[in-house]
């Protein structure tokens, strides 16, 4: 027999079509262990990296060894933020669902291609299917649908270019977008994108509950039409980064229904909690929105990356991202879901989404919110109000900050918390708001229990 042409190694380098692939079993088990070895690491070392000693060792000539390689992924690992540490308070980066991260795995071994149809069958129908479940579940109806995307900015970038295309509004330089000016900062990043800039950001005030302030809105909105301002769309935030509030979803869909303007709401963080029936104020209505952003990464944790864009009504995605492709075979009455946003190849992550949601169950989501709304509740109770001002509004994020600083005493005295919480294992979150610096805490994390946020207080009761 003459010998392979191209190959010799190739139960090394990829998995066999044949036999019992016992070498990636081996090396399957051992990541599983190394990986669940570094989660208990986190009992006694904090959510922040255990080690500052992490060398990015490039490929070299020849490939390294497996063991090589293990010990680089575990100093990998200890160098890293471990969100399933309980003190990981922070941002908006909860501990990864188990079945999200087998989710990832079977993803990652399938390496399909959610470009085309005939890339990923399965998947394809998978991810048209899970977004019109939320799509329904939120209450649009049946020419609803959605794409899913890397996350929030991606899917709100998705959804402002339909709105323009939907408008007829191409590059025209007169665009302008609303938000509210509590709208996270990645909306400047679309505009750019869009070929516009700062100033087609109209940004409304808030009212003292960081909503977005109608007759700031209707005031804008006709000093926009007077400056011949084409608007592409309103944009309604359900909860705002630093405080979670929730703009007034029925008023602003009104004025949009009224003048006829693409309506979105950017649900990043709150749009998760509209599909299950926990009773949040001002969750309701979004079923008027033309678009919303649900980003399910954010709270219950599916593992990163995972956001969905529903649509009220598909066609608006493919009239505006269809191009065609041309070396791609079509099914018919299947558009390959390459055509419906930004992106081309994407990887297979719904299927974590899926599995995700699968194995919690509607009341699996929702004993998730309710616990993460029920630890802001009660470190609201129980923390000092005489000495600390709150913003927080209906989700499970608060900022806090003493009455007494002044804006400039801000930088230094947050800076100081966060450090020293940061001994004891806590990590808060930092963020600058309307001229001052604030502690944010949010309480998205499922391994938080009632001992640790007693702990929590008492170290910033304390601390004064
Ligand atoms: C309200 C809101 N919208 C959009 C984003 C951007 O999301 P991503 O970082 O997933 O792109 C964030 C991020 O925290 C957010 O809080």
């Amino acid at each position: 027999m003459t010998e392979d042409l191209f190959n010799n190694k190739k139960d090394i380098y990829f998995p066999s079509y044949l036999g019992t692939n016992d070498n990636l079993i081996t090396l399957l088990n051992r990541t599983s262990q190394t990986l669940c070895d570094w989660f208990s690491k986190a009992d006694k070392n904090g959510p922040l990296p255990f080690d500052d000693n992490f060398k990015c060792i490039m490929p070299e000539e020849d490939g390294s060894s497996a063991e090589d390689l293990f010990s680089e992924i575990e100093s990998l690992l200890n160098n890293s933020f471990n969100p399933v540490h309980p003190g990981s308070l922070a941002h908006l980066d909860p501990p990864p669902l188990i079945f999200s991260i087998l989710g990832d795995l079977i993803a990652a071994g399938l390496n399909n291609n959610l470009l085309a149809y005939e890339l990923s069958p399965s998947v394809s129908l998978l991810e048209d299917s899970l977004c019109k479940w939320f799509a329904k579940k939120i209450g649009f109806n049946d020419s609803s649908g959605g794409i899913v995307a890397s996350g929030g900015t991606l899917s709100n970038l998705n959804a402002l270019i339909a709105a323009r295309n939907n408008a007829g509004l191409s590059s025209n330089p007169n665009s302008v977008l609303l938000v509210s000016e509590d709208a996270h900062s990645s909306f400047i990043k679309c505009m750019k994108i869009m070929g516009l800039d700062a100033k087609n950001l109209v940004k409304i005030k808030t009212d003292n509950q960081g909503r977005m302030d109608i007759n700031n809105l209707r005031k804008s909105l006709d000093r926009c039409l007077t400056e011949n301002k084409k608007i592409l769309a309103i944009v309604a935030t359900l909860g705002t980064t630093v405080r979670g509030a929730i703009d007034p979803i029925k008023d602003i869909s009104k004025i949009c229904k009224d003048r006829n303007i693409w309506f979105h709401i950017d649900g990043s963080i709150g749009g998760i909690f509209a599909v299950t029936s926990l009773p949040i104020e001002g969750l309701n209505n979004i079923n008027k929105a033309n678009s919303i952003t649900i980003n399910p990464q954010k709270i219950i944790g599916i593992t990163k990356t995972s956001s969905l864009l529903l649509v009220s009504n598909m066609s608006t995605l493919k009239n505006t991202f269809s191009t065609g492709l041309p070396y791609i075979s079509a099914k018919k009455n299947i558009i390959n879901r390459g055509e419906l946003g930004i992106q081309g190849s994407r990887p297979a992550e719904v299927i974590k989404l899926w599995l995700g949601l699968r194995f919690l169950g509607l009341k699996g989501i929702e004993e998730i919110l309710r616990s993460s709304i029920k630890r802001k509740e009660f470190f609201i109770k129980n923390i000092c109000k005489n000495t600390f001002e709150l913003y927080s509004g209906p989700l499970h994020i608060v900022s806090f900050l003493p009455k007494t600083l002044s804006p400039e005493e801000t930088e230094f005295w947050t800076q100081e918390k966060v450090n020293e919480l940061m001994k004891n294992n806590f990590m808060l979150s930092r963020p600058q708001f309307k001229g001052k610096y604030y502690l944010r805490a949010v309480m998205g994390n499922y391994n938080t229990d009632e001992s640790h946020i007693i702990k929590l207080l008492n170290l910033l009761n304390d601390y004064l």
